[in-house]
């Protein structure tokens, strides 16, 4: 079976180096607030540009935690695309603000800045951006946009680790939530997460909120949370870390290799924009038989998922807020009709070839 996702077993380098690892927090008996934590930091600053590194428990907490530092009005609105993971809307009313759902890109499922300007009213504060799938848009324009609109802006970059946009780093500019859930091009062996922002106040906000509201020990300055990154999750990812360029790397490769070779009128690939050069933690493509195409597949021995069969939208969780579904007709396209197809260090080229024929034949 080719596996959409392997999270160990084809790199015996690094699993010993993770055994290893694990030993020497154990052997240190430090938790909580560890050198490794402080190391990640300033290690994922680093690689991803970024002034500032906060780490936390998790990418839903990084979006709250950032969210909450912005000291937006109570209840006002946030404009957020109507397909991504629940999460992103979850963290907005977590930070006590109103979720209103935009429409996407009929292209690449990004939130459609022409579909925002019709949404917004007089309560809204502020726009969470998400990078899904690893995709992304000039950071000018959506900046510009918000400005000129007077909204504040963030980014779920969950998924958009080293995604570049006209040769930058998304990164390195604006305040952005990443996650290392285990999937991720960069993942924990457990729960993590960072807020990275390129804003002093606040960096020096995300720090005390994370921690019960404090810096020093028992003095709270704020009312805060629990959200922090586990020491030995921080000295997994120290290690994980110096593998992100080449895995990023590498899945480029294979989605260059998706896009010229996956020619089947039946599927429809994604559309990239010209300078954007994705981190491919997705490759979605679309069919419109997609329970037949996933069968098909299977049999073929390919492991494939969806990415998400349920747009928050038409969430069970959010049903009290009646959205009117008439009017996200690009996001149900993409809930109805994308595939995820495997994607990662973990597949060699004969892997890639295969779903490359598969597709072909379907
Ligand atoms: C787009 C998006 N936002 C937010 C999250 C939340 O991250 P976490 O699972 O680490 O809380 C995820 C991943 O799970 C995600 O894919």
């Amino acid at each position: 079976m080719i596996k959409f996702l392997e999270l160990i077993g084809f790199d015996n380098e690094l699993d010993a180096d993770l055994k290893n690892v694990f030993n020497e927090v154990l052997e240190k008996g430090i938790f909580i607030n560890g050198a490794n934590v402080v190391e990640f930091e300033s290690q994922f600053s680093d690689i991803s540009e970024s002034n500032y590194c906060v780490s936390c428990g998790n990418g839903m907490d990084a979006l709250t935690i950032l969210l909450r530092s912005l000291g937006l009005r109570n209840g006002s609105e946030v404009l957020v695309p109507a397909q991504t993971f629940i999460a992103t809307y979850f963290s907005i009313i977590h930070a006590g603000l109103k979720p209103i759902p935009v429409d996407v890109n009929e292209s690449d499922c990004l939130l459609s800045i022409d579909d925002a300007k019709k949404r917004i009213t007089k309560q809204t504060t502020a726009m969470v951006f998400v990078n899904l799938f690893g995709f992304g848009n000039s950071h000018k324009e959506i900046f510009d946009f918000c400005n000129s609109n007077n909204l504040e802006l963030v980014y779920d970059s969950a998924q958009s680790h080293l995604t570049e946009y006209d040769n930058n780093l998304l990164t390195s500019s604006g305040s952005h939530a990443v996650s290392f859930y285990p999937g991720k091009n960069l993942g924990a062996l457990g729960d993590g997460g960072a807020i990275l922002t390129d804003r002093r106040d606040l960096n020096d906000f995300c720090i005390k909120y994370r921690n019960y509201g404090s810096i020093q020990k028992y003095k709270h300055e704020i009312i805060g949370i629990n959200s922090r990154l586990d020491e030995v999750q921080a000295a997994f990812l120290n290690r994980k870390i110096r593998k992100l360029n080449s895995w990023t790397e590498i899945r480029r490769k294979q989605a260059n290799a998706y896009l010229s070779n996956i020619n089947n009128k039946k599927i429809k690939l994604p559309h990239i924009q010209p300078k954007l050069n994705p981190s491919w933690h997705i490759f979605p493509i679309r069919v419109k038989n997609r329970k037949k195409f996933q069968a098909f597949m299977f049999d073929k021995k390919i492991e494939t998922l969806i990415h998400y069969p349920y747009s928050p939208v038409t969430c069970d969780a959010l049903s009290n807020y009646s959205y009117n579904l008439d009017s996200f007709p690009n996001a149900l396209d993409w809930e109805q009709h994308e595939v995820s197809i495997p994607i990662g260090p973990h597949l060699d080229i004969d892997s890639i070839q295969k779903i490359i024929d598969a597709i072909n034949e379907f």
